[in-house]
């Protein structure tokens, strides 16, 4: 099948240094912030993917011009009332929940209606959630089934500031907050529990009117309206969340080390790194310096002589949000059972990937038990896996594939796994540098 592949070889020990791509989180929201500063704002190692694309057709389809080369990306930013479109606009998001919902705050003082559209899988996925706040400045929404896409947005070119109570830890629906805040008259106020500080970070670094008072459990920012935003030259950093499946690959291996370049290691990030510590395995970070307000390290992993179970602390949930299905991999070959809970989110993901992960590991011969928003899993040292696997029909949720590929690599069997093409959402990359590791 041609757009599938066929796993039926364990990686050998390996010894090696590797860079992963650009960071999506980052490389999304520069595109967005760069869209609306005023002049040229200029990015290294830009992500290029195709939710970084998207997020770069979006901005096109609102009147704003840029240049793509490999990873070389400038945009001509007109300033923050810079947009400038026909009637009857369709913006389409593709498969990037990022990009759908930050970008309803960019553009909620629209004085025509937009049309915001996504793929198969995007269109599933809950839009009420950030609608509903965005309403209170006076924009109007129109949704499909109540909650999805494709939606209509009715803009407020006279947007007033709102309070909002962030409870789901959604960074999406933060910075969609942000984004609008600093289109209303007055003070925008977020209580908004802990997630990835991305818009945070870059709003200060841009000295945009943000504040922040850091609670135990939750952030209060508060943002007021915005007028000029800089140019915005930014060199980003590799994404932990790609680098997550050759950590794993390095955990699951056995007498092999791996070094990750300058990767962003955020603490807002960094869950899975405090995960596999607790679960026994040394990870190290190097060279550690920080760009831009962000956290930038090399990361340094040796594969451990047993892997230990956890039953991981939901304070840990928001910082792993992504890494979850590889960690579950992980887990299934610890030495006893390990448990994660409080979970709901898993399953509003780009694939139900609580479900996911209990089909994976079933298939593996791996004991879960699975409720709404928690999985058990009986790991097992010794696990080796002799039959054939088949991954199909998961939406072409590029975190399923990815989890697949490491899983086949590290405990055998013969896997196919189909839409390889999902990797191109993230990570394209993905199997060029699992070539460079076997070699
Ligand atoms: C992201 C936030 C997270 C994460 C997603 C990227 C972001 O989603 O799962 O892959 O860049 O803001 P939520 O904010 O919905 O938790």
């Amino acid at each position: 099948m041609k757009n599938s592949v066929l796993i039926n070889n364990k990686i050998k020990n390996f010894n090696k240094i590797i860079e992963v791509s650009g960071d999506k989180s980052i490389s999304i929201r520069w595109v967005l912030f760069s869209s609306i500063s005023d002049g040229i704002s200029k990015a290294k190692n830009l992500l290029n993917s195709e939710d970084v694309v998207a997020a770069l057709g979006a901005i096109k389809k609102l009147g704003i011009k840029y240049q793509l080369n490999n990873n070389i990306c400038k945009i001509y930013g007109k300033g923050i009332d810079g947009y400038k479109y026909k009637k009857d606009l369709i913006i389409n998001a593709k498969n990037s929940g990022t990009l759908g919902r930050l970008i309803l705050g960019l553009i909620i003082n629209t004085t025509n209606p937009i049309k915001l559209i996504g793929d198969k899988s995007l269109s599933k996925r809950d839009f009420k959630r950030i609608a509903d706040p965005l309403s209170k400045f006076g924009a109007k929404f129109k949704l499909n089934k109540d909650k999805n896409l494709p939606l209509k947005i009715f803009g407020n070119p006279k947007l007033k500031s709102i309070n909002y109570i962030e409870k789901k830890g959604s960074a999406q629906c933060k910075s969609s907050v942000i984004f609008a805040g600093m289109r209303a008259e007055g003070d925008t106020i977020i209580k908004a529990n802990k997630s990835r500080n991305h818009t945070e970070l870059l709003c200060k670094h841009l000295k945009l009117p943000l504040s922040i008072i850091k609670k135990n459990n939750y952030d209060v920012i508060k943002i007021k309206k915005v007028k000029n935003i800089k140019p915005l030259n930014y060199n980003i950093p590799s994404d932990i969340s790609s680098s997550a499946f050759f950590i794993a690959l390095t955990v699951l291996a056995s007498n092999s080390k791996l070094v990750i370049k300058n990767v962003n290691v955020n603490p807002s990030r960094i869950g899975i790194v405090t995960i596999l510590k607790k679960m026994g395995v040394k990870i190290l970070f190097k060279n550690q310096r920080i760009y831009k307000g962000e956290r930038i390290a090399d990361i340094k992993v040796k594969s451990p002589r047993l892997i230990k179970p956890i039953n991981c602390p939901t304070k840990l949930n928001s910082g792993a949000i992504d890494e979850f299905l590889i960690i579950f991999i992980i887990a299934a070959k610890a030495n006893g059972i390990s448990y994660f809970k409080n979970l709901s989110e898993l399953n509003k993901k780009e694939s139900p990937r609580l479900n996911w992960g209990k089909f994976i590991l079933g298939q593996m011969g791996v004991k879960t038990i699975v409720t709404k928003n928690s999985i058990k899993i009986y790991g097992n040292p010794d696990l080796k896996i002799k039959k054939k696997i088949i991954i199909k029909n998961y939406l072409k949720d590029h975190r399923v594939f990815m989890t697949s590929a490491i899983a086949a690599l590290s405990f055998g069997g013969e896997w196919l796994i189909h839409d390889k093409d999902s990797i191109k959402t993230s990570f394209p990359n993905f199997l060029k540098i699992i070539n460079k590791i076997k070699k």
